[in-house]
């Protein structure tokens, strides 16, 4: 039997838990529709900047067996085109998620304020784009993000959710809470690309990507230990009291199970959309609903956050 995978966040309704990650197949207006007419539970776009951006010299991304690594540097059509484009969005039927970056604080809440008013269900701040050169990532210095976070607060009225960078120490994500706490963030979406990594083909004794002389950020089956950790942690620390969308790792219905039993709401796919296109979002599905019907749960609810510590 088919499981309902619907969830809820922040008041929303998604009709499936899975959904693209923020950059994976959702620069273009065609991508954007794929992703309208295929399973995903939701759209969300590419992180989008004031001005539209070509990103970094290619090569720029490179799958290999263990995941992925990329340094796109935020191409994208610039914030006006994808506020334009919300509203026919939002008639596929499904949640809209706005992704907002920026390259200076005041690019944040410029960008959101014009997105706002074209009503997506919800906007996702990314705090924690490592591929621009000079440009750190905003979300691992907490007073730069409480300020970012705050001026975005003050100027939208959806629901406020923060795509965060992997934290590695119970400090930093005890730290990063309180910001969360204090601002009011909504919902957050854990974790974006572990930053800066290195990828070496010993053959060509080369660098496997252009841009930063080959750092760029990790995604794929390797950083699934990293992002249920970062899940685990954020829910504990709120005790499930701010919904969370697991993203690092997920390649099949198992590995969305252990990020709804670490805690999360919905989970968003980032590499193997990017190699296996839209489809994935069947596979996982039937995955998922394969995964807790075999264990006697009816929901990705009934499931949320009941991981065992021995
Ligand atoms: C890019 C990568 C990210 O991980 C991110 O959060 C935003 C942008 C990029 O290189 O385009």
């Amino acid at each position: 039997m088919a499981i309902d995978l619907s969830t809820t966040i922040a008041g929303v309704r998604f009709p499936s838990c899975f959904m693209n990650a923020a950059g994976a197949l959702c620069v273009t207006e065609e991508e954007l529709r794929g992703l309208g007419l295929s399973r995903a539970g939701a759209i969300v776009t590419k992180s989008m900047t004031i001005e539209p951006r070509f990103g970094n010299p290619e090569p720029r991304y490179y799958a290999f067996p263990g995941g992925s690594i990329n340094s796109m540097g935020l191409p994208n059509l610039g914030y006006a085109a994808y506020a334009k484009l919300i509203p026919t969005l939002k008639e596929f039927g499904k949640p809209v998620i706005a992704s907002v970056a920026g390259l200076c604080e005041p690019d944040f809440v410029k960008i959101a304020t014009v997105v706002n008013e074209r009503r997506p269900d919800l906007i996702e701040v990314n705090l924690s784009c490592p591929n621009i050169p000079g440009k750190p990532q905003i979300g691992y210095d907490a007073e730069d993000s409480e300020r970012v976070l705050d001026q975005v607060r003050g100027v939208i009225t959806v629901p406020m959710g923060v795509k965060l960078p992997p934290y590695f120490d119970p400090a930093h994500h005890e730290k990063m809470a309180r910001v969360i706490e204090r601002v009011g963030v909504e919902f957050l979406s854990l974790i974006n690309s572990v930053g800066n990594g290195l990828v070496v083909d010993p053959e060509r004794e080369s660098v496997a990507i252009k841009p930063k002389g080959g750092f760029g950020g990790l995604g794929g089956a390797m950083i699934k230990p990293v992002a249920l950790a970062n899940v685990r942690a954020f829910w504990k620390l709120f005790q499930g009291r701010i919904p969370i969308i697991g993203v690092g790792g997920i390649v099949n219905g198992t590995d969305a199970f252990e990020h709804l039993l670490c805690g999360a709401s919905a989970v968003q796919i980032g590499t193997v959309l990017v190699e296996e296109g839209t489809r994935a979002f069947e596979r996982l599905e039937q995955e998922l609903s394969a995964v807790l019907s075999r264990k006697g749960y009816t929901s990705p609810a009934a499931c949320r956050g009941k991981l065992k510590e021995l």
